[in-house]
């Protein structure tokens, strides 16, 4: 029997003794609603991650779906988009009644072709969803451009990609929206929640609002007016007290998911028949997985499965879900990527021995 058991995605959770006294005070204070906790967290997580602001949400779902908004998606808009991706940036598309145009990638790194991008552009189009997907940034400058020459807006769907930097610059500040998952197995957690931010800090009121049923906090309750209704999307004091003391301890877990993953691309390239994900220059991954390309991933998730390393493909891209079946268009460079995909644990936990351990079933080969 393997001994070695290395997981895909684990939960980050800091030393008991620091998060359960935070939690045990929040939970007992008799505020533990949307509250300063919240607004503690955002300020903290905007100057961690040099973002110009930072609004918590209940979901990573739920900033996305604000972000469409605020880009002024409606009903029958376009918003050019991926499909290789957890399913929820494109349900929210959905959700405004909008049509999620399905564009290739790229086949070496599973993001969004800024060349498809362009040709996908139609006078329908309000909006590009653009993928940092696995943590490795998509090509931004490029997306930037065209998003500027067409006058359209530019999301970043972030969820993966928490401390990564795209030319210098922080990912999520680029487009005009940005967002972050918060969710159990993201680089950090507060179990579920999310972040929204912009570059254009007017959207902020109404931002707030929307995630609040459309109401603005700090007005009576009994004069507040509702002009466009909202969402309960908002974020617990109970997450916010959780996320800012995820905080203190972030850096050093997105360093050794960036440690692992430079190993990786150093050590995998050299493995005859595998290919690792090469991003343009200018972009630094946060690795929140570590993709792995070859003609049979099939084989390399069995082989690694037998050496006790969890390995899978682990999403399933988007246009195979019947829902989104009228928006199935050809992506030859996805079926591509997708069909050589394996994911390898990249992130915190993986030791040393770990990584030596993988980098050495996967060149037994
Ligand atoms: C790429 C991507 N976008 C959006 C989301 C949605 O985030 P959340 O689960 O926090 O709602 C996720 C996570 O599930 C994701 O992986």
């Amino acid at each position: 029997m393997n001994a070695i058991s290395i997981p895909l995605v684990k939960v980050a959770m800091p030393p008991r003794e620091v998060l359960m006294p935070a939690l045990e005070q929040v939970l007992y204070s008799g505020m533990i609603a949307e509250g300063e906790h919240v607004y503690r967290f955002e300020k903290e997580f905007a100057a961690t991650f040099e973002l110009p602001m930072a609004i918590g949400m209940s979901s990573g779902t739920a900033a996305l779906h604000i972000a469409l908004l605020l880009a002024n998606v409606n009903a029958g808009d376009e918003v050019i988009t991926t499909s290789m991706t957890a399913e929820p940036t494109n349900t929210v598309i959905l959700q405004c009644g909008a049509v999620p145009v399905f564009t290739d990638v790229d086949a070496q790194t599973g993001n969004l072709s800024p060349e498809a991008v362009a040709a996908a552009v139609t006078p329908r189009t309000k909006a590009i969803a653009v993928v940092h997907y696995a943590g490795f940034p998509a090509d931004l400058a490029a997306l930037r451009r065209v998003a500027d020459l067409h006058g359209i807006a530019l999301i970043e769907d972030a969820a993966h990609a928490l401390g990564a930097k795209h030319n210098g610059q922080p990912i999520g500040t680029i487009g005009d929206f940005g967002i972050f998952s918060l969710q159990a197995i993201k680089h950090m957690t507060t179990i579920d929640g999310g972040v929204l931010t912009m570059r254009d800090a007017n959207y902020a009121t109404l931002a707030r609002k929307l995630r609040w049923f459309g109401m603005a906090k700090g007005v009576p309750r009994t004069e507040v007016d509702i002009s466009r209704s909202g969402f309960k999307y908002n974020m617990s004091n109970v997450a916010g007290a959780m996320g800012v003391v995820q905080l203190e301890y972030i850096q050093p877990l997105i360093d050794r998911h960036i440690e692992n993953g430079r190993f990786f691309d150093q050590e995998i390239a050299k493995i005859p028949g595998l290919d690792v994900t090469r991003t343009d220059l200018g972009s630094e991954p946060s690795y929140w997985l570590y993709s792995v390309l070859s003609e049979d991933s099939d084989d390399i998730e069995r082989r690694l499965a037998a050496a006790g390393v969890s390995a899978s493909k682990l999403h399933r891209p988007n246009h195979l879900h019947s829902v989104f079946e009228p928006f199935r268009r050809p992506m030859p460079n996805l079926e591509t990527y997708y069909r050589r995909l394996t994911h390898i644990p990249c992130g915190w936990w993986v030791t040393d021995e770990d990584r030596q351990h993988i980098v050495e079933t996967l060149r037994k080969g």
